[in-house]
């Protein structure tokens, strides 16, 4: 099994570039499925995105991603389409039940395998089939799989989400993209990845409007034959190495991306005395000693984000005083904090909020990754421990970040897998 190895205490210059959203890239691909071809370019190419295509695929999709290039093609004019979403495929990747949405929109009928639960909560999809059933489909539940069907096709209608959800606003957005009539979706995900989703399916054909935490949609009339679309870039990831390089950078650059989608972690940041110099397309990065304490809860977007959280918390233990996270989304995303805490953190949770007392010295050890964004915690704990830290289960950092070790090294981390 492969784990990284990292020597901290190394100080980061130069750039890093920033990939396509993973994110954004995994709703859009499910909603591929109700286009005839489109191309989509800046795609990052990372684990859940070749789950993904293997999806599309297995429905009937033909496929072609160029990793030259970053792009994927994917034409739909196979007429043998299987609207089944296989438990093996969706298992190890949990956007996969965003195939439903298109599926019985387009084909009237879909059967999806239970994503079930994983590291970091139960993550149940009782908010996608709430709003498909107000669509007109009928959903029951067997052996493990959501079977859905709509006999006339769906209907458009006014739906209001109990709680916000980005995958369920997807879901109910894809699946409204040409439901008869029109729809209103209120207390919905507005992510800047849901925006993205918004902007392919409206140059696809849609008419849809977001207003505040509401999407209208009319429904689609006629679609638009090959379109190309540039996915988003990926804030998550931006976020985590603008925590590396406030962790030990000297000056580190991020070029081609929008601080605009950012603010409230480069308010963040700033209030913790990082110090970056903001520009149009441009955010650097310089060498920050004096890190202050704070206290934040993850909300939903334009909230401070649970996926960065954990990476946060890093730089957190390095702040003179006490810093809490209270995480409001996930109920079980703290699990970077055993491992953490044997890097020398000093770390208490009760409920649900993380208690960080700074400043620790964090000494290099062998950790054990849990999840996606615990993971990358752990790098950036090793970028600034002393001495070498083990990284096991890497798998799940392939998952969502793209040449992480590259980048890093590239502005001089001393970083390598083995
Ligand atoms: C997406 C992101 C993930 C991010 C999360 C929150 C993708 C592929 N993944 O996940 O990286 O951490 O948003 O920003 O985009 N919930 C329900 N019922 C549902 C659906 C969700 O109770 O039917 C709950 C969840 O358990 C969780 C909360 O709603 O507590 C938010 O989850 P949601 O926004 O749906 O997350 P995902 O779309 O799965």
């Amino acid at each position: 099994m492969q784990k990284l190895l990292i020597n901290g205490k190394k100080e980061l210059s130069g750039k890093i570039s920033i990939s396509g959203s993973k994110n954004a890239t995994l709703p859009i691909l499910a909603a591929t499925i109700l286009s005839d071809k489109a191309k989509l370019t800046n795609i990052p190419l990372v684990k859940d995105i070749f789950t993904m295509v293997e999806l599309l695929k297995f429905i009937g999709l033909k496929v072609n991603i160029s990793k030259d290039k970053n792009t994927i093609e994917i034409e739909n004019i196979n007429k043998n389409i299987k609207t089944l979403a296989p438990y093996k495929l969706v298992k190890t990747m949990r956007a996969g039940v965003l195939v439903l949405g298109p599926l019985l929109a387009k084909y009237k009928k879909a059967k999806i395998s239970l994503p079930g639960g994983c590291a970091i909560g139960t993550r149940p999809v009782n908010l996608h089939l709430f709003a498909l059933k107000k669509f007109g489909a009928k959903i029951k539940i067997k052996n493990g799989y959501i079977i859905a069907e709509t006999r006339d096709g769906l209907k458009g209608a006014n739906v209001t989400f109990p709680n916000i959800s980005v995958g369920a606003t997807e879901n109910a957005v894809l699946a409204a993209f040409n439901a008869n009539g029109k729809t209103i979706l209120n207390n919905c995900a507005i992510e800047p990845e849901v925006k993205d989703l918004i902007k392919f399916l409206n140059k696809l054909g849609g008419r849809i409007k977001i207003v505040g935490r509401k999407i209208l949609i009319t429904g689609c009339k006629k679609i638009k034959k090959n379109i190309t679309h540039e996915v988003i870039f990926d804030r998550i990831e931006l976020g985590t190495y603008m925590i590396a390089a406030a962790l030990v950078g000297k000056k580190v650059i991020f070029n081609k991306i929008d601080p605009r989608v950012i603010k409230n972690e480069i308010r963040t940041l700033k209030k913790m005395g990082v110090k970056l110099q903001i520009q149009k397309s441009t955010i650097e990065i310089y060498k920050s000693n004096n890190i202050k304490k704070i206290s934040i809860s993850t909300k939903p977007y334009p909230g401070f984000p649970t996926d960065l959280q954990a990476q946060l918390m890093v730089l957190m233990t390095r702040a003179q005083g006490t810093s809490k996270i209270k995480e409001s989304i996930f109920e079980n995303r703290f699990m970077h904090v055993p491992e953490l805490k044997r890097m020398g953190a000093n770390i208490e949770i009760k409920n649900k909020i993380a208690i960080i007392k700074g400043p620790s010295k964090l000494t290099g050890a062998e950790v054990m990754a849990t999840d996606l964004r615990a993971s990358v915690s752990l790098v950036l704990a090793g970028l600034v421990a002393d001495n070498r830290t083990i990284i096991n289960r890497i798998y799940h950092l392939d998952r969502g970040y793209e040449f992480l070790e590259k980048k890093l090294k590239n502005c001089k981390a001393r970083i390598k897998r083995i």
